[in-house]
Formats: structure tokens, C-alpha cells, sequence
């Protein structure tokens, strides 16, 4: 029988360092009410001089690992999202292997900036389902605020630090069951996972440097408007996809967990899907856009205040720099 991913732990990490709206506009021309009424964004995580990238990671990961309860020894695979590693090269989810004392399996990083998790997700739950691994540890985290150029005030407002994690272990699928209110229920763990990318949209959102075309690490360049456009548009269709794929529909979703860009762009998906806004788990006001950490910072968030509890269908969404954009949808 095929086997299904189930997620067995989630942890999440933000460093201490909270940068506040106000903080920002005594250094650049920006003001909290401009930030806060086009973003919904209130503050910030910055990670500390020194704090890397693979240090939020593992802190995440060490955290998810605890909540699932199992050893690092039993992981066979570490599956990093990032789009700010360590180096250029090693991969930083070596690094975090190594620190989590795991010697077993492999450990790469994946890129593709704020859809990374979700591409995450969908990597992992593929080589679970055909049984090449067993227990995965899928990190998201970012030190974002190094590629920011801190005097474009249209886009350092935008971002912040952090790292999310979740275990996934293979499990047996269950038989299907005509329950819920569109009459299907697939069992629990991740049912599908869906993605897209369009190079052709490169030029909306992208970093101006790297170690084959400048030499130097450069810095985030976004058309926001065109950016923002697609968001919308690219969402709302991934959710149709995953939806349509499980014969479900949109009222079936008990929790939205999205990448948090935008608030306006979170309420916009909302409308366009029907979807009622206490189903959104909304953290981009408190963390600000955290690129591939924000859906696993957001789902430990959601996970452990008790909003999200078992046999809830949750739909996890993202669209970032590529442009990439994908769904994955999990039955608690
Ligand atoms: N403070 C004050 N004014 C600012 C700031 C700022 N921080 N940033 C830009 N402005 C000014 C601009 O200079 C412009 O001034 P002008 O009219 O005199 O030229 C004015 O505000 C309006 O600028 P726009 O860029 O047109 O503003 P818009 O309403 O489009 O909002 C924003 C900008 C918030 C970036 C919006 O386009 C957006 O949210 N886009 C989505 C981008 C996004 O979320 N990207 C994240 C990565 S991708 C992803 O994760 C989905």
C-alpha cells in the first residue's frame, strides 16, 4: 500500500530582536501608517550580528523534533528551504544535520525563495510516499534582512527573520471515507501537494547579485504592484488546483496557513475563495514577510495555541521570486 507523510511535530524559532514600524521611520522615510495600512505589517524579527541562517534552522528543527518526540537519529533526510544560506556552498542543512548529531540519510537545501516550503513539502512527501525515506525533518528559515538593501524603504519594510520546522513520517494511508460536507475524507497527512513556476516573470522580484553573474550577494529588487497582482491571481488558482485535485471544496478548508507577504493580499485570496477571515492564520503583523519560514512559523503558531487540531483540513499556500507558487493541502 502507498505510503502517506503524516506530520508528526512542528517547532519554530524567531530570534529576539524585534524591530518595530516606528524603529524603521526614525532611520528612512517611511512611517507606521503607511507600512501598517499597505502591509499590515507592525514589526519584525531581526536576527542578531553573528546569528545565522543554519542557527535559526536548527533551533526550529530541534524544537519541531522535541514536539514529535523522537530522536534526531531516527531522521534519514534534512530538507532546508532557503533563499539566505550560510555560504554559498555547503548546503546549510548540512550544517544543521551535523548539528543535530545526524549522521544517517541526506541533508540538502532547496530554493525557491517564499514557495521554498511548500516545494519543501512536496519534495519530502515524495520520497516518503515511495518509501526511499521514513522520517524527514522539512525546515523553512531565513536571515532575509542580509539581502535587503536598507535604504529602499519599498521593500526593507517588508521583511523580517525566523525559521519554522516540521517532522513528516511515513504512515499507512487510510481507506477513504465519505464523511465531511463534500463527502470525501482521504485520511490524515499530507494528500497532495502542487507547484508551478514561471521564469518568465523573473524580473518582478529578484536579487541583483550572486556568485555566477556578480561575484557579491546582492540585494532583493521587487516590482511590488505587478508582484502583488500575481499574487492574487496565482493563489487563488493553486487553491482551486488543490481543492479540485481532493474533491473538495472551499468550505471544506477548516484553516487557511498561508505565506504571510501581505496582509491586503491575504484578505484578497480570502474573497476570491469565499473563504471567512477567522480561518486565516495571519502572523505577517508580528513577523512580517520571513520568505520560506513564514508557513511553518505560522502553522506552529496555529498548531500549539490549539486553533488547528486533529482531523482539520488545512491548506498551506505561498508564491515568491521566480516566480514560484504551490499549495499543499493536510488532513490533520
Ligand atoms: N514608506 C512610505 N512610502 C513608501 C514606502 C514606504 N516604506 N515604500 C514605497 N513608498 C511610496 C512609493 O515611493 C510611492 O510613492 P510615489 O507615489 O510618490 O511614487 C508610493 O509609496 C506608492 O508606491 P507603490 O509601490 O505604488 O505602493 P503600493 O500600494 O503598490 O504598495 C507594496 C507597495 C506594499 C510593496 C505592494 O505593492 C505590495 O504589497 N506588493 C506585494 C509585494 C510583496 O508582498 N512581496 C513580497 C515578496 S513576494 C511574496 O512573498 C508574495
Amino acid at each position: 500500500m502507498m505510503k502517506r507523510s503524516k506530520i508528526i511535530g512542528c517547532g519554530s524559532y524567531l530570534p529576539e530582536r524585534v524591530v518595530t514600524n516606528a524603529e524603521l521611520s526614525a532611520k528612512l522615510d517611511t512611517t507606521d501608517e503607511w507600512i501598517t495600512t499597505r502591509t499590515g505589517i507592525r514589526q519584525r524579527h531581526l536576527a542578531a550580528d553573528g546569528e545565522l541562517t543554519s542557527d535559526l534552522a536548527l533551533k526550529a528543527a530541534e524544537r519541531a523534533l522535541e514536539n514529535a518526540n523522537i530522536p534526531a537519529s531516527e531522521v534519514d533526510m534534512v530538507v532546508l528551504a532557503t533563499t539566505t544560506p550560510d555560504n554559498t556552498f555547503p548546503a546549510t542543512a548540512t550544517k544543521v544535520q551535523d548539528k543535530l548529531g545526524m549522521v544517517n540519510g541526506a541533508a540538502f537545501d532547496i530554493q525557491a525563495v517564499c514557495s521554498g516550503f511548500i516545494y519543501g513539502m512536496a519534495i519530502a512527501d515524495n520520497f516518503i510516499k515511495t518509501s526511499q525515506c521514513k522520517t524527514v525533518v522539512l525546515i523553512g528559515a531565513e536571515t532575509f534582512s542580509r539581502i535587503l538593501d536598507w535604504e529602499d524603504r519599498s521593500t526593507c519594510v517588508l521583511f523580517g527573520d525566523g525559521a519554522g520546522a516540521v517532522v513528516l513520517r511515513a504512515g499507512e494511508a487510510e481507506p477513504e471515507v465519505n464523511v465531511g460536507e463534500s463527502g470525501h475524507n482521504r485520511g490524515t497527512g499530507i494528500l497532495s501537494t502542487h507547484l508551478h513556476s514561471d521564469g518568465s516573470t523573473n524580473e518582478l522580484l529578484y536579487v541583483d547579485g550572486g556568485p555566477s553573474s556578480t561575484q557579491t550577494v546582492g540585494h532583493v529588487r521587487m516590482n511590488g504592484r505587478e508582484v502583488f497582482r500575481h499574487a492574487v491571481t496565482n493563489l487563488a488558482s493553486i487553491v482551486g488546483e488543490a481543492l479540485e485535485a481532493n474533491g473538495l471544496a472551499s468550505e471544506d478548508i477548516d484553516w487557511l496557513v498561508p505565506h504571510q507577504a501581505n496582509k491586503r493580499i491575504l484578505d484578497s485570496t480570502a474573497k476570491k475563495l469565499g473563504l471567512a477571515k477567522e480561518k486565516i492564520v495571519i502572523t505577517v503583523d508580528r513577523h512580517a514577510n520571513t520568505s520560506a519560514a513564514s508557513i511553518p512559523l505560522a502553522l506552529d503558531e496555529a498548531v500549539r495555541d490549539g486553533r488547528i487540531k486533529k482531523g482539520d483540513l488545512v491548506l498551506m499556500e505561498a508564491m515568491g521570486g521566480g516566480l514560484t507558487w504551490g499549495a499543499g493541502l493536510v488532513r490533520w
